[in-house]
């Protein structure tokens, strides 16, 4: 019986127990995989008996905090700052992030961005944005509510990209880099993160990673407007099947994508 589960908070509305509840039994694997609400101050003390875990999945906000508490890292997580999937090896609890690949993967069935506009610099951002730099050739604006943590994030990749047109948003400029932009991701949790111009191209992909309503307000007003749109169940499903990878120490899983896709969409 393996044990799994995710931390957060809030994390009432998440879907990975169902999902990954369904993948298990699916695969015919004897396991659970709960959510645990665990409070920023709470981490610590969850980490002590997260031992008894095969692994767990971490979400809001504690994909950055985690990782000072970690045994290990893997390479892209220290590279990303960010940590999404913990796997416990032998007592070591070791910090990868999935959310990088389920992220690339979600988008490749769309036009290759060029410019793109960021909301949110926390852990999600940091995945995406590392992401869409290193698949594409894409300059990138980054628009977050605290513009330090705009700002930190802004260095770290002109670190690693110098040679990509990066930018963190003013207030005054905001509202250009959207209009101009081919892809506007929404990695916070906030249901309208920026007001939206009046009009957007239909050739902009607005993509929101929450997923919980299907439709977000922010994902109705940029339809609204003219943009195409799409929510975060294919970068939840992607980094999920990830994760379960690293858990069960398996290159390959016999998943079948769309059905449980639509069983996921049921639950919306
Ligand atoms: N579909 C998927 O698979 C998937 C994967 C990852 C994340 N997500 C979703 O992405 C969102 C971000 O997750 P995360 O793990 O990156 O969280 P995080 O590390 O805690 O970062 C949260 C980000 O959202 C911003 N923010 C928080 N509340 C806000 C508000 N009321 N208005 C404007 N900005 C706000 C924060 O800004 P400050 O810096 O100013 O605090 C920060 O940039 C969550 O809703 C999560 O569920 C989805």
């Amino acid at each position: 019986m393996i044990k799994l589960g995710i931390i957060g908070d809030p994390i009432e509305h998440s879907l990975s127990p169902a999902l990954h509840t369904w993948v298990l039994t699916h695969l015919g694997i004897a396991g659970e995989y709960r959510a645990y609400r665990v409070r920023p101050h709470q981490l610590p003390s969850f980490l002590e008996t997260a031992r008894e875990l095969v692994g767990f999945n971490v979400t809001i906000p504690h994909k950055e905090r985690i990782i000072p508490l970690l045994d290990d890292l893997d390479p892209l997580a220290r590279l990303l700052g960010a940590v999404n999937t913990v796997v416990n090896r032998a007592g070591k609890l070791v910090g990868y992030n999935t959310d990088y690949v389920g992220f690339v993967r979600s988008l490749e069935p769309h036009l290759p961005p060029r410019r793109a506009v960021l909301l949110g610099a926390g852990g999600a951002a940091r995945a995406a944005s590392h992401a869409l730099l290193r698949t594409y050739t894409v300059s990138l604006t980054i628009v977050n509510r605290s513009r330090d943590r705009a700002r930190q994030l802004l260095c770290e990749l002109q670190r690693h990209y110098p040679d990509r047109t990066l930018s963190v948003a003013r207030d005054d400029t905001v509202l250009e880099a959207l209009s101009e932009s081919d892809l506007i991701v929404n990695a916070t949790p906030a249901a309208m993160p920026v007001a939206l111009p009046e009009r957007l191209s239909p050739r902009t992909l607005v993509y929101d990673l929450n997923y919980n309503p299907r439709q977000s307000l922010f994902l109705r007003e940029a339809e609204r407007r003219g943009a195409h749109t799409k929510n975060g169940l294919d970068m939840l499903i992607y980094q999920a099947i990830a994760s379960l990878k690293v858990w069960l120490r398996q290159p390959d899983l016999p998943i079948d994508y769309e059905q449980l896709k639509r069983f996921l969409e049921g639950m919306l």
